[in-house]
């Protein structure tokens, strides 16, 4: 397991080009499998989440290739419909397999994914919509944890989400896509993930009518054909050195940027003090003062403030002139940072959901552990703006979600890289 050395440096200055988003290659690599053929995706990021994906296909006989940021998929033969346990519990998304193998050969058999650090993430909405398709469910094994699902024709349907789950939208999606007949899904997830999903399926000849909207309509189509497509840069990449600015101060321009889909996150820096520029190129973030704090800052499913970027605002609001408020509505777990983040020095009282943060003037270097991949990139931007050395422990799971966050750092004028343990 590596470790991430940090050398409080202060303010960030330069460039950075935005890399592919990994929530929108996930489902996508996953929705290759609908096309017998050949499938080409463009600026897909180079990171631990999508070479997890990768092997998934490859255990399931398609042939993958990189050429440079550009994924070349071959699904033409599928031997294997049964995505492994060890599979499943490297990645969650893995799960997404469930309703692409499903719509290509009407069985698949997957082991049920656990909770993980930052909730109990079950999948009972997935099931129970998939189910309501004419598929049959059976639970095997001695524990029941592995899921066998089968039918001899997966059938359109009405489903309705008790809430806009991202990854229940999307199996979903993957499942009608091939179908006979229509599926209407209400209270669809919104996301730009779920867009983007939608997008790519239509450019392969899906019929697909409502993304981006709470109402999607998926009807069914005997095949699809090859594609060549090209995935949107991640927000969430560009949310977190947005926020480092806010944390550290400094100017820095953000290269394919989208900006349109952070629009939440530049509300609240904006309001603490950034000055955010945008135009169709490029967007330009500085901040020469110490954050104002934020009163309410509340997690809610697209269009509003993402989960995936409260950790990382925490880390500004530890810095803020005063006391901020940060409610968690999707996740139970995702406040594991605030004990990091105290042992630099910082004022967080917590209370369930909820956390009252207090700003101090200056956090410290420590030593601290990053529970999961956003919390460790939070760790990265309190690192990067505190006075001395931070080592973060368990640093790969960074590496799940951001090709070279030393690398990019780095380039704004940080001190921060990547070591082993054993020469810490
Ligand atoms: C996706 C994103 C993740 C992001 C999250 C919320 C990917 C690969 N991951 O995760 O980065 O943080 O959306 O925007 O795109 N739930 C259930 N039952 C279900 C499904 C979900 O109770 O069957 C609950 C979850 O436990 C959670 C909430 O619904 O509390 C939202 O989960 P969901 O939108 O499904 O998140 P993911 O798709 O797992």
């Amino acid at each position: 397991m590596s470790s991430i050395k940090v050398i409080g440096s202060g303010k960030l200055k330069g460039e950075i080009k935005i890399q592919g988003s990994k929530n929108a290659a996930l489902p996508i690599i996953a929705a290759t499998v609908l096309n017998k053929g050949v499938t080409i995706l463009r600026n897909c990021p180079r990171i631990l989440d999508v070479f997890h994906m990768i092997n998934v296909l490859k255990e399931l006989g398609c042939i993958t290739n990189w050429e440079g940021s550009t994924l070349i998929v071959d699904t033409t033969t599928i031997t294997s419909t049964k995505v492994s346990e060890s599979s499943v519990q490297k990645m969650r998304s893995s799960i997404l397999f469930l309703g692409a193998l499903l719509g290509r050969n009407q069985e698949v058999s997957i082991a049920y994914p656990g909770g993980c650090s930052i909730g109990k993430r079950p999948i009972d909405y997935h099931l129970d919509s998939i189910k309501s398709m004419n598929v049959s469910q059976e639970f095997l094994g001695e524990d029941k944890s592995i899921i066998y699902c089968h039918t001899d024709k997966v059938m359109g349907s009405d489903i309705f989400l008790k809430f806009p789950s991202v990854g229940a939208t999307q199996n979903v999606i993957l499942t009608a896509v091939l179908a006979e007949g229509v599926t209407r899904i209400f209270n669809a997830a919104r996301e730009p993930e779920v867009f983007e999903l939608c997008n790519f399926l239509v450019s392969a000849g899906a019929r697909i009518c409502g993304k981006g909207t709470a109402f999607i309509e998926v009807e069914g189509v005997n095949r699809l054909h090859d594609v060549d497509y090209r995935l949107s840069p991640d927000r969430i990449v560009a949310g977190t050195y947005m926020a480092a600015v806010a944390a550290a101060g400094g100017e820095v321009i953000l290269l394919d940027a989208p900006t349109r889909q952070i629009e939440s996150v530049i509300r609240v820096l904006d309001k603490i003090g950034c000055s955010i520029k945008t135009t169709d190129e490029y967007m330009r973030i500085s901040c020469n003062r110490r954050p104002l704090p934020y009163d309410m800052l509340k997690t809610q499913p697209y269009p509003g403030f993402p989960t995936d970027m409260q950790s990382q605002l925490m880390s500004v609001l530890c810095l803020a002139n005063g006391k901020s408020t940060i409610v968690e509505e999707i996740f139970e777990s995702r406040f594991q940072n605030v004990n990091e983040l105290k042992k630099m020095g910082a004022m967080i009282a917590e209370t369930e959901n909820k956390a009252i943060v207090s700003g101090v003037m200056h956090l410290e270097g420590a030593q601290v552990i990053a529970h999961d991949l956003r919390a460790g990139a939070a760790l990265v931007i309190a690192a990067v703006a505190a006075q001395g050395e931070t080592i973060i422990r368990e640093a790969t799971s960074i590496e799940r979600g951001y090709e070279d966050i030393c690398r990019d750092f780095n380039s704004l004028g940080a001190n921060v890289r990547y070591c082993s343990n054993n020469i810490l």
